[in-house]
């Protein structure tokens, strides 16, 4: 079986190979009727679910009603009296000024205003009813226990942030950067309105402002004046827009100043600083953000105003400011940054162990192989397929144990409830399931249980946690006077049935294959699918509009209706009455579910495998889900224009504190052709979880398909490979001080307004620039080299190690021939790096190099962390400080010459990877050396050193047996 045939292909793959189980967040309903195996290509006769099921009302969403109710004309706003100071702040009554206006909810008379300082970046300001009851708790309050609380101890004078308020004409306050008395948050002159299903605060905004965050969307890294930001967990495959997965109530926003306004000269161009500040709505309510021309308008379905300000003042600032309270990003394993192929359609082990066989024979480098829900039996979790996916050399599993999955769920209360306290019954792949009710505790126990009986039969080293948002195909509990029809076939055809929409030509085909093209029809179906969406679109017209009952909540159709990728709140989910073990609703807490899976799959994960970092990717995450998981970017397309949409929504999650994020590479939905996929195998070698995933039905997409492919990927890996040890040290400071891995240009230069905008080039660490082709048919990118032109930096391409020369204008056309990703590396960093094998193991144990490339002042510097890859708790670590620079001087013969001192100092006492320093290349290199004596501490030792005057290079090697063959053994210096 599939095992033994990847050990036999490369033992090191068998052990650190993982079957990585799509473990989607449901459990199937037990029936009368024990299920046979179920399988794509053998289908049974099923009953197939209406396809009216998963249609909710027909709502129109209140931005896009021109009849809408403007809150802010008909409500009255609040009054602030009695005013309470303490140590770190003071409290307020706040009261309605005036007769209620119960607009899109019923007013709340009384509110109580919390003001605190927490050290000296951080400001909380806190609304909430003055009288919450335990009946309506979860309505207005975020519990602490599930979503942290931000708490930096301590109120300092010194505090970067002050609040003001005011009671003119009603109720408002502003934030204000002391140090410049800039104002950055604003509520002042709009009112605050604060109704049990609807809350409204606007703050004013500077002209053509710079914010970013807010997710989880697929848009340009900036948000724009006219854009809503929709936060409501979506089972949505990736429409542009609109929301999606993840809820991410979190903001950046950098302000970029003159710093010579009185200059008009043309010769000296205007310069600038910028300062940077975040703001966090600690809310898990369906909200809305509308970015207008002059002010921010927000949104919230319920909860409490709980607003969190990072003072910064620079992008690295607050992203750590942030993460520090959220939760700092979960350090991963070495080897999860390995490659990883996966694909929805390896329809048993023959056919996965083809594919790992397929990539030893091209000799691609490959870590692991995920199986979808291919594996499953019947599409339930925790219980592979016995036919396609025995356990153990074909050796069937009993159907005892998936009733126990259910069983042991249903006796131990683990599952959500209608309101009248029986299941709530969904529909998933399986049919008609049930979801874990993760706010009650004793589900914790039930789900380690589960996936630890599980893994006792199938051991795997990570999971992949999909639609926890939480998905249901039908809305409502539809399955609970149905359950004699189960297994039911969703009302949609799967990809890949016959009748199932075929997937279009790839994108660009008939330019790239213009004769096959022609004889196959090619745009046929490209105008099929666009003729299909018109017909959807024109028939909503008549809407439901629930009107408020005062005093009462209607949390199915809430009176405001958000701008909900699926309309009605009740689609593609559990709708918002499923009730939770202790009353509390769907509504209050449902975007918190697909975080409390992600939470509750780490704890089990840590309890079965004690010691180790788990390995989690998650589809939907919450505010700190960075702490437990990795995402991966959802459902997107095979085309360019989501290889370019991948780079801002990784920088996104860089602020969101998830730094674990990839996306399905080559595109999932589709058809990807050989030149999409050179160019998405390159671009993604560059991000942090690298993987290929497909759709079932779609044509194959795994890099040995195409022989260009084949080779673009192996470039791009090998660059991978040797930056290993710097990503694994990226993460390793973004899990202890809240870094990012994948940046921004702005963020590495927060002086330049020109980058505010900049998403299609980006920067791993502060070292590497990637600007890759996202355009089809085109063999050149331009791009940009922040601080180039202004004589700041320098830049040497990876490829001839040699600086780039300054080009005449700041946008530069770079040659990118299909197969090349332009890759560069900033001066004044240093790079410890290791070479390309098939798998990380085997990378672990080449020799190492050090790459220097000096900056403009002639130094460089780099840091290295070591570990043994795998514990939460390492025995042992070694950190690496790396410093270089060089010095010209005339020598005897007045000949001009270089002086270079390395300095490497070793903390720690790690040692398994003190392994040879194969040679050190230091780039950008004016003039030769003095000779070619090379000294370690004050010993002359024997090395080759080379002077490369065309690319101002320097190489000096064989310093194994200077080094006794470990480079990171003990601290040495070394000069030339
Ligand atoms: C939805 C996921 O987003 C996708 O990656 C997966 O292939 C399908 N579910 C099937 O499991």
């Amino acid at each position: 079986m599939a095992a033994s045939r990847i050990a036999g292909w490369a033992q090191q793959v068998m052990l650190l190979t993982s079957l990585l189980a799509n473990t989607s967040d449901f459990a199937a309903v037990d029936t009368a009727k024990p299920m046979a195996p179920t399988s794509l290509t053998t289908f049974q006769a099923q009953v197939t679910v209406a396809p009216t099921a998963d249609i909710g009302a027909n709502l129109i969403a209140n931005i896009d009603d021109p009849n809408a109710t403007d809150a802010q004309s008909v409500c009255p706003g609040y009054l602030a009296t009695q005013v309470d100071f303490n140590n770190c702040g003071f409290t307020a009554q706040l009261s309605l000024l005036g007769e209620a206006c119960n607009v899109y909810g019923t007013d709340i008379q009384d509110l109580v205003l919390t003001v605190e300082h927490q050290a000296k970046t951080g400001l909380h300001v806190n609304i909430q009813p003055a009288h919450v009851t335990s009946e309506n708790r979860s309505w207005y309050i975020l519990e602490e226990g599930w979503v942290p609380a931000p708490q930096q101890e301590g109120c300092l004078d010194e505090a970067d942030l002050m609040f003001s308020w005011t009671n003119t004409p009603s109720f408002g306050f502003n934030v204000t950067r002391k140090s410049s008395q800039e104002v950055i948050f604003s509520t002042d002159g709009s009112k605050l309105i604060y109704e049990n299903q609807f809350i409204e605060f606007v703050t004013s905004t500077n002209d053509d402002y710079n914010l970013y965050g807010l997710g989880e969307v697929i848009h340009g890294i900036r948000l724009q004046p006219g854009l809503t930001r929709t936060i409501y967990a979506a089972d949505a495959g990736d429409p542009v827009d609109a929301n999606i997965y993840g809820s991410h109530p979190f903001y950046l926003e950098t302000r970029y100043y003159d710093v010579d306004p009185d200059n008009s000269s043309n010769e000296t161009p205007a310069k600038h600083m910028s300062t940077s500040h975040g703001v966090y709505l600690r809310n898990a309510h369906a909200q809305e953000v509308l970015m207008h021309e002059t002010n921010v308008t927000w949104r919230t379905l319920g909860g409490d105003i709980d607003l969190y300000f990072f003072s910064g003042p620079t992008q690295p600032e607050v992203t750590s400011q942030y993460l520090h309270q959220i939760g700092l990003p979960v350090m991963q394993q070495y080897w999860t940054l390995g490659f990883h192929q996966c694909r929805w359609g390896y329809e048993n082990w023959s056919m996965t162990e083809e594919v790992v066989d397929n990539f030893g024979k091209f000799e691609i480098p490959l870590e692991t192989i995920w199986n979808d829900i291919d594996y499953m039996k019947g599409y339930r979790d925790f219980e592979n397929d016995p036919v396609r996916f025995p356990y153990d050399k074909g050796k069937e599993f009993s159907t005892v144990c998936t009733r126990m999955v259910f069983t042991d769920g249903n006796d131990t209360g683990s599952f959500m409830l209608n309101p009248d306290g029986t299941l709530y019954i969904g529909e998933v792949w399986p049919g008609f399931t049930v979801f874990p009710d993760f706010l009650k505790d004793s589900t914790s126990k039930w789900w380690l249980k589960t996936t630890s009986d599980w893994y006792k039969k199938i051991q795997f080293d990570g999971l992949w946690i999909d639609m926890n948002e939480v998905s249901s195909f039908c809305v409502g509990s539809c399955g609970s006077n149905n359950l004699s029809q189960n297994p039911v076939h969703p009302a949609f055809k799967l990809p890949g049935e016959p009748g199932a929409v075929v997937y279009e030509f790839p994108e660009g085909f008939n330019i790239t294959n213009a004769t096959e093209a022609a004889s196959a029809g090619y745009g046929s179906s490209t105008q099929a699918a666009a003729a299909s969406k018109t017909a959807v679109s024109s028939s909503a017209t008549k809407y439901l509009t629930a009107k408020p009952t005062p005093g009462e909540r209607d949390i199915n159709h809430p009176p405001y209706v958000i701008n909900h990728v699926h309309g009605d709140l009740a689609v593609h989910t559990t709708s918002p009455n499923a009730t939770h073990h202790g009353g509390i609703k769907e509504y209050d807490v449902h975007n918190l579910y697909g975080h409390m899976l992600l939470q509750n799959t780490y704890k089990a994960m840590t309890a079965i495998m004690p010691g180790k970092r788990p390995f989690i990717i998650g589809r939907s995450t919450f505010v700190g889900s960075g702490n437990y998981s990795g995402h991966w970017g959802g459902d997107n397309y095979s085309k360019f224009a989501y290889m370019f949409f991948s780079i801002p929504q990784a920088l996104s999650f860089s602020l969101f504190g998830i730094p674990m994020f990839g996306v399905d590479t080559c595109g999932f939905s589709g058809n990807a052709d050989e030149e999409l996929c050179n160019r998405w195998m390159q671009l993604s070698a560059f991000f942090p979880f690298y993987r290929n995933h497909n759709v079932v039905g779609a044509l194959s997409q795994e890099p040995y398909v195409w022989e260009s492919v084949i080779e673009a990927t192996k470039a791009a890996m090998n660059i991978r490979f040797q930056l290993l040890p710097y990503m694994y040290t990226l993460f390793y400071y973004a899990h202890v001080r809240g870094d990012t891995v994948m940046r921004a240009l702005a963020w590495e230069f927060p002086n330049d307004p020109s980058l505010a905008n900049a998403d299609r080039q980006f920067f791993l660490g502060s070292a590497i620039l990637v600007t890759p082709v996202l355009t089809q048919g085109q063999a050149t990118v331009d791009g940009v080299f922040p601080g180039l032109v202004e004589g700041t930096d320098v830049y040497y391409d990876w490829y001839n190690q040699s600086a780039v020369n300054v080009p005449s204008k700041k946008n530069t056309t770079i040659d990118a021939p299909l197969g090349h990703i332009p890759v560069y590396i900033r001066g004044g960093n240093i790079l410890a790096t290791q070479q390309m094998r098939m798998t990380t193991r085997d990378a672990r144990k080449t020799d190492w190099s050090m790459i220097v490339a000096m900056g403009k002042d002639e130094r460089a510097n780099g840091t290295l962390y070591l570990d043994d890859g795998v514990s939460i708790e390492p025995e042992s670590t070694k950190l690496v400080t790396m410093s270089a620079q060089t010095a010209a001087s005339k020598n005897a013969e007045r000949k001009r010459v270089t002086h270079l001192r390395i300095d490497v100092f070793v903390d720690g006492d790690f040692t398994d990877l003190d392994l040879p320093l194969g040679n050190v290349t230091i780039l950008g290199v004016a003039a030769p050396p003095d000779g070619t004596q090379v000294k370690i501490d004050d010993w002359n030792v024997t090395s080759c050193v080379e002077y490369c005057a065309e690319r101002r290079m320097l190489v000096i090697s064989d310093l194994k047996e200077a080094l006794n063959g470990t480079a990171w053994k003990k601290s040495w210096s070394l000069t030339l």
